[in-house]
């Protein structure tokens, strides 16, 4: 791929890119160096949570540019102390730690329970995570993930996070021990496929955890920031995890994320935790605008209603097409196909014309699908139509 004088094989080669060259996106719409479109369900994996360049984080983040940048980490700024106080009024966790990307606070959710564990549980260290799970790609959060084929990848792991079946609350308490810290999980699995934790098992393993002195850490990079119709998936079972990390929707589509704690359990002390960008005010602002807006009245009842809008219209391509099924929360959701031919559909979809259509497959039989909060209804019809005619292909 040319970019003027430029090529991309200047890039590291990490994954397999189409010969298509992004310039400008727009709510649910992107545009390509040809003046293609695209009707994007996709949003950069359930990351542009207010759609493409929407006004509201344009405007913050072209005010903030023009005040400060990033005056260090050592120092407070308004957005970083914004941005806390509207995500801890907003859950039932009382500190926030900024980062950069969802494996960072996981990163950082890991090293706060495992020190923890050293106040407060004579070194225990452990965190039972669970098959299929996705944490990140730093070698701790890699090894966290139960992700086939990545216990070898990089091998050795880092120690301490056997694995459990999610939904099989036995299936954890066996693996408490005297080295147990904490249960780490997904509210619903992402890259596993759109896999639920029913609330029933939510609410057990919030009982388990609770009953043997350990902590319970929820994962929210994919499922937080009102993908699921609630601002965090973990409220659709009333429960109140330890520690708990968002990352994705959280920036809008810059990066930026967040490890939140009880004040009980927030037990850093200086020197343990930081990060050049951490609390950056450029970034924090545009989380400022992300939370206003989903917290604006309203607004999640307008999710909650589309996702049951996408839901329906799924519904219908399954019994059209006699399909496996359809499955999610909100906004966060998956059809089940009746054969491998997910990754075929996908780039069917991209090539299409006069337009073309993202959606993404994190299984071969599975179609995932992660559009803008804000996408209308006449979108899910127009997405739902065109997969309608690449279903009968
Ligand atoms: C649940 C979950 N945790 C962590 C991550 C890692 O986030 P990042 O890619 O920003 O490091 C992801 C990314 O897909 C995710 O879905």
């Amino acid at each position: 791929m040319k970019y003027g004088e430029f090529d991309s094989a200047s890039l590291m080669y990490i994954t397999n890119r189409p010969e298509i060259l992004f310039e400008r996106g727009e709510g649910s719409w992107l545009f390509d160096s040809q003046g293609k479109a695209y009707l994007d369900f996709v949003q950069g994996w359930a990351v542009n949570c207010l759609g493409h360049s929407p006004a509201v984080i344009r405007d913050a983040v072209v005010k903030q540019v023009n005040t400060l940048i990033n005056p260090s980490p050592a120092f407070y700024n308004g957005p970083m102390i914004e941005l806390a106080g509207l995500l801890t009024a907003h859950c039932s966790l009382d500190r926030v730690f900024f980062a950069n990307s969802g494996a960072e606070a996981n990163e950082g959710a890991i090293k706060l329970a495992r020190k923890w564990g050293r106040l407060h549980r004579d070194g225990a260290y452990e965190i039972i995570t669970f098959d299929h799970a996705f944490h990140g790609r730093t070698l701790a959060t890699m090894s966290a993930s139960g992700k086939a084929g990545w216990d070898t990848l990089f091998a050795p792991q880092v120690p301490g996070f056997p694995k459990a079946a999610l939904n099989d609350i036995d299936s954890v308490a066996a693996l408490i021990g005297p080295n147990t810290v904490a249960v780490m999980l997904e509210p619903v699995q992402g890259e596993g496929g759109v896999i639920p934790a029913t609330p029933e098992f939510l609410q057990a393993l919030r009982k388990l955890t609770r009953e043997n002195n350990i902590l319970l850490i929820v994962d929210e990079v994919q499922s937080g920031m009102g993908r699921t119709g609630r601002l965090f998936a973990h409220q659709h079972a009333g429960i109140e995890p330890d520690i708990m990390t968002l990352g994705k929707g959280i920036g809008g589509g810059v990066p930026l994320s967040a490890l939140l704690a009880t004040e009980a359990v927030s037990c850093f002390e200086p020197g343990d935790q930081g990060g050049t960008y951490n609390g950056n005010p450029l970034m924090s602002a545009a989380g400022v605008a992300v939370m206003r807006t989903l917290i604006a009245p309203g607004f999640m009842d307008e999710v909650l209603a589309r996702g049951e809008y996408l839901a329906a219209r799924l519904r219908e391509l399954v019994a059209r097409h006699g399909l496996a099924g359809e499955r999610g929360f909100g906004l966060l959701r998956a059809l089940v196909l009746d054969s491998d031919r997910a990754p075929a559909i996908v780039k069917a979809a991209l090539e299409g014309s006069p337009t073309g259509l993202l959606l993404n497959a994190p299984r071969p039989n599975l179609l995932r699908f992660m559009p803008s909060l804000t996408v209308s209804e006449a979108e899910i019809d127009q997405m739902t139509a065109m997969l309608d005619a690449l279903l009968k292909a």
